[in-house]
């Protein structure tokens, strides 16, 4: 919506632009810098996009000074307690949760395409077995591209639902395949009676050796861990998938580069790192021993799973996450978990800490999930494939989003160019 108001940019008394201020349904307005450069011959210059909005969206809103998170205007706390993980699938794609039929037509969708071409499973064996799982999920989700020529054009609202529901429904089954062939075990086929998260937890965990009876609490657990992992906003690997979807890549290619930028140590990556963090710290009295290095300027450590780029106030999610911690020790009578009590210490002694009072950096959602995954068994190298299997669905709504946006054209930023000024090559005596 257009506000009234305008951004005039004036040199002295010369006004060299006038720019409109456009308004959200809530959060900040923007200013529309779109005839910036033809009005005056610069661009903006927002290294990491601080202040840039890349696009318009009606999918996820975060206030991070209030800590506030909603999926489709609904509170994250509420989605988490009253939802599945199937139901906020729902809500992504579609903007609203779905009634007792959608849901139960949805369910099947998914359930019906969560097995994979037999043949993908070739694509596992050109990996080493010690490879990371997400150098094998980037492969093999890429591969998904080879297998749907089908349905690939994107300009067909139908094509891309199904593709939606391919990812949703096939990623668990190539996250567990990760596993299972990083350890030299039989890949487990999907059961179609189990629901969404029972069948992952079998395919990951279980053998053809032994039947699998499902823990309700550690499942629910799991639902809303990937609740809480499913959509946030304009991040770092989403704006990766709105780019990569801005050329026409096919949807399988977009994910895969989602998955790729998702890995690194400062995104989703920080799961899996927050736990070689806790075991490298070992005890409580070295807890002073790494806040100090976090704090040291010339010490590349940061205090992994604190910080976020958006909340200057606690995660939403880090709660959440907190509380279902709690929920899955108690579950398994691992309340005395070492590394969890470690964590609690860490974070209390760095919550009082005036470097991260005064920088405002809290625990974010990666804090507490690396723990409740390992107390679920989860390998922690398989973490970040775990986050990315929640944020699959955040990434489809994003890319089908950007797809049907009227204002959408090829992401193509500028640059501040920093180089050689034009010369002549030197020409060489003969
Ligand atoms: C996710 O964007 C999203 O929405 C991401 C995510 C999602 O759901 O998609 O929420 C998921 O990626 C969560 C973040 C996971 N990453 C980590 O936990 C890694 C540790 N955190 C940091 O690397 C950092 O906090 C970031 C990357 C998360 C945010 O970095 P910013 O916004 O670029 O902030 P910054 O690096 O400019 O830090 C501001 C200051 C710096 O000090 P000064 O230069 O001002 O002196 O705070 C310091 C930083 O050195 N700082 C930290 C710190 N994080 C920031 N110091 C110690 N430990 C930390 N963790």
């Amino acid at each position: 919506m257009t506000n009234p108001q305008i951004l005039s940019l004036n040199d002295q008394d010369k006004t060299l632009c006038e720019l409109p201020i456009l308004t959200g349904s809530t959060g900040p307005d923007v200013v529309d810098v779109q005839a910036l450069y033809k009005n005056t011959g610069m661009f903006t210059y927002d290294p990491g996009f601080n202040s840039t909005a890349s696009c318009r969206s009606s999918i996820t809103f975060i206030d991070g000074d209030l800590g506030v998170l909603l999926y489709r205007g609904y509170p994250i706390e509420q989605l988490a307690e009253h939802c599945t993980f199937l139901e906020v699938c729902h809500l992504l794609l579609n903007g609203e949760l779905p009634n007792e039929e959608e849901l139960k037509e949805f369910t099947h969708h998914v359930t019906m395409h969560t097995m994979v071409h037999d043949q993908l499973t070739n694509f596992f064996k050109g990996f080493r077995r010690d490879a990371h799982p997400m150098a094998i999920m980037v492969g093999v989700v890429g591969a998904l591209s080879a297998f749907y020529h089908d349905t690939l054009d994107i300009r067909t609202k139908k094509d891309r639902e199904i593709s939606a529901i391919r990812l949703i429904a096939k990623v668990p089954t190539i996250v567990a395949m990760c596993h299972k062939y990083s350890v030299g075990m039989p890949f487990m086929y999907p059961q179609n009676k189990l629901s969404y998260v029972e069948n992952f937890l079998r395919m990951m965990l279980a053998t053809p050796c032994d039947d699998f009876v499902p823990n309700p609490v550690l499942v629910r657990a799991l639902d809303r861990i990937l609740i809480l992992h499913a959509d946030h906003e304009q991040n770092a690997s989403t704006s990766t998938v709105r780019l990569a979807g801005s050329s026409g890549a096919n949807p399988f290619a977009c994910i895969t580069a989602g998955i790729a930028c998702l890995w690194g140590a400062a995104h989703g990556g920080a799961n899996e790192a927050v736990l070689t963090m806790l075991e490298k710290i070992g005890d409580v009295s070295r807890i002073p021993e790494f806040i100090a290095k976090a704090k040291d300027k010339n010490d590349p450590f940061r205090l992994m799973g604190f910080g976020h780029r958006v909340y200057k106030n606690y995660d939403p999610r880090a709660t959440l996450m907190r509380e279902t911690c709690h929920e899955v020790l108690n579950e398994l009578d691992l309340h005395d978990l070492k590394l969890f009590k470690l964590a609690l210490e860490l974070e209390r002694i760095a919550l009082e800490d005036d470097y991260f009072i005064q920088k405002k950096l809290y625990p974010n959602v990666d804090f507490y999930s690396g723990i409740v995954l390992h107390a679920l068994g989860i390998p922690t190298n398989m973490f970040t494939a775990m986050f990315a299997m929640g944020r699959t669905v955040g990434w489809i709504a994003h890319w089908d989003e950007m797809i049907a946006d009227p204002e959408q054209k090829i992401g193509r930023p500028r640059q501040l160019y920093t180089g050689a000024k034009p010369r002549d090559v030197p020409i060489k005596a003969k």
